[in-house]
């Protein structure tokens, strides 16, 4: 969570460069934004409470600010300028817990992303030397310390002495104000350097693609890592090895994705008709590397499948589409449950870790966990260049295109489109898992008609006032009961709960009353009878039933026809439930893109 962008060069729009790259990094935390621009050895902070896209920067508001751009006379000075975008985790959403954040002197500036878990320790330590503090986060706390090792050394060897004291994740950058330096540190966070065209101008971001349209000469900071650039150069340092190291420059051939809305009022419903194109571009995977995966499968004592959040249910439909189509059995878990599977690795052991961004620190961790033990580590990302594809022996991209809409709906057709094929391949079945999903992309694409929306809304305008819903499915239609309930959760903000078909009778089924909307997912396989007897048992206890079905069946109430796709059913039925939750968050005048108290990557623990 939390986006970093830092500007080290001779523009003298460094702030605008900053707040701009910042608006590419809302993804990852919209609540607060800050910045801080070094100018003759003055630092200016500016920092403010909500979204920054609808932020234009002007100099006049600058001037009359906390941040004058107006200051500076030498076109050739260096100008240096660090921003941030929160995605609050220690103390409430306001301009004091904003970063950057500072020392009382505003002496040492900084902004970071990750949790400093010793942070209470530590600031009590320095409490009791004299420092105040004025925030309730613990980024001010890495500020002090650092400044408190300042009084004895330099800021560089202070930032080396911090590192080593603070536990848990971290990206930060920090500048000083006698100081020339803008210096960046990383443990489990990311953090990219952005080479500029010049070589003496460079741009520090959480993710490649707020610096590309500068730059595409990109530098990977890895973990227990530090960049120092000073006098337009740059040198690294290994802070577990305590010692100087060279870094490659890396040219990337990556587009940048100008996502825009186009015709579609939001990003979520832009990225949910694109599904017409992305299943396609999925099913056109590498086969040779499909083939490749699947043999590791087959050869590993033991798989396990691992995801967080929306990809934690895809894997979970891994698991059943393992055992239905390649007649084998996987271990799925979530990323932050990986841990207590430790017992159970070895080297022998494969592991397939799903996410969309490639950044989740659960995930990641579960990474951490297995390589310790040799396992090899498949990923099925999205974002190619992300930290999780870095670490993995083999990547699987699914190539969805940017996704920015938080709520995951494109990203997980996909990645359920490759777990269906990495199945099929497993009973060396690729060509017949292909031809499947072919034909389910051609039925999606003629499912995602205006009619469909329209048919959907008339539902979602009946239930937007309801105060719970549920989701009840069997077998790899299940985790999708479960991901719907996500769905609706994150942008209609309505109660809902997903639950296996079977396990309503004990105990769950208590909170039905008259008209509470059940959605039944009852598709053409062997759960079909029980799914539908499991609905016919809400139905006599006044519960709503809304059937995603081929067919129309009796018991439903209101059916949105999905096409019979047999294995694939995961994949054609969740599509309405994504769209019926973005309608409901619209009807509910809430943001779907950006729903409150969440980010799209959700980079600590
Ligand atoms: O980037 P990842 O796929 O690893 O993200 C995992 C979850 O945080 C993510 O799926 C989250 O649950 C989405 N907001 C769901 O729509």
């Amino acid at each position: 969570m939390c986006g970093i962008f830092s500007y080290y060069g001779k523009k003298h729009n460094a702030p605008e460069i900053v707040v701009e790259g910042l608006k590419c990094l809302e993804y990852r935390g919209y609540d607060s934004w800050g910045i801080a621009y070094k100018s003759n050895d003055k630092i200016f902070i500016h920092k403010k409470v909500g979204k920054i896209s609808d932020y234009t920067i002007n100099k006049d508001h600058f001037r009359s600010s906390e941040i004058s751009i107006g200051e500076v006379e030498d076109p050739n000075e260096i100008k240096i300028s660090i921003g941030h975008s929160r995605w609050a985790t220690h103390g409430g959403v306001t301009k004091s817990n904003a970063h950057p954040h500072f020392t009382e002197d505003k002496d040492i500036v900084l902004v970071h992303n990750g949790i400093f878990e010793n942070y209470l320790e530590v600031k009590a330590f320095l409490q009791k030397k004299g420092h105040n503090f004025h925030s309730d986060t613990d980024t001010e706390v890495i500020a002090h310390l650092i400044a408190e090792h300042c009084k004895t050394h330099s800021f560089e060897d202070s930032i080396k002495l911090a590192c080593k004291e603070i536990e848990g994740r971290y990206a930060f950058v920090a500048i000083k104000k006698d100081s020339k330096q803008l210096i960046s540190a990383r443990k489990g966070s990311p953090l990219i350097i952005g080479v500029g065209k010049n070589e003496d101008e460079y741009y520090v971001a959480s993710d490649i693609p707020a610096f590309l349209p500068y730059t595409n000469k990109v530098i990977y900071l890895d973990d227990n890592q530090m960049s120092i650039i000073e006098d337009g150069k740059i040198r690294f340092y290994d802070l577990e090895k305590g010692k100087d190291i060279e870094k490659r420059i890396i040219e990337i051939d990556l587009d940048i994705e100008h996502a825009e809305k186009g015709e579609f009022p939001h990003f979520m419903i832009k990225e949910i008709m694109e599904q017409k194109d992305t299943l396609h571009r999925a099913c056109n995977a590498n086969s040779e590397l499909i083939e490749q995966v699947a043999n590791e499968i087959k050869k590993a004592f033991g798989t396990y499948i691992v995801g967080c959040g929306t990809a934690g249910k895809v894997c979970m439909v891994g698991e059943y589409l393992f055992s239905a189509i390649a007649k084998k059995h996987i271990n799925f878990s979530f990323g932050s449950e990986f841990s207590c599977h430790k017992h159970f690795l070895t080297d022998k052991s494969l592991m397939i870790c799903v996410s969309q961004s490639g950044e989740t620190a659960d995930t990641l961790e579960a990474i951490e966990i297995a390589k310790e033990k040799g396992v090899k580590i498949v990923s099925i990302v999205n974002v190619e260049s992300s930290t999780m594809a870095r670490i993995s022996d083999i990547v699987i991209p699914i190539k969805a295109g940017l996704e920015k809409a938080v709520a995951s709906t494109k990203a997980t057709t996909s990645q359920l489109a490759i777990l269906t094929l990495l199945a099929y391949a497993c009973n060396g079945g690729i060509h017949e898992g292909k031809q499947l999903l072919i034909d389910t992309a051609g039925q999606i694409n003629d499912m995602l008609n205006p009619r469909y929306e329209g048919y959907i809304m008339e539902l979602a305008k009946r239930i937007k006032d309801v105060e719970s819903m549920y989701i009840i499915g069997r077998g790899s239609n299940y985790p999708i009961a479960l991901e719907a309930a996500i769905k609706l959760q994150e942008v209609s903000y309505i109660h809902a709960e997903g639950f296996a078909g079977g396990e309503l009778k004990h105990g769950p089924i208590a909170l039905i009353s008259e008209n509470t909307p059940v959605i039944a997912l009852v598709a053409n396989d062997e759960c079909k009878k029980e799914i539908l007897s499991n609905a016919m048992e809400v139905k006599s206890r006044g519960g709503y039933i809304i059937g995603v079905s081929p067919d129309n069946h009796e018991v439903f109430d209101y059916w949105i026809k999905v096409p019979d796709t047999g294995d694939a059913s995961p994949i054609v039925n969740i599509i309405p439930i994504q769209i019926l939750s973005y309608q409901l968050a619209v009807l509910r005048k809430n943001d779907p893109d950006q729903p409150r108290n969440l980010a799209k990557s959700v980079t600590v623990k």
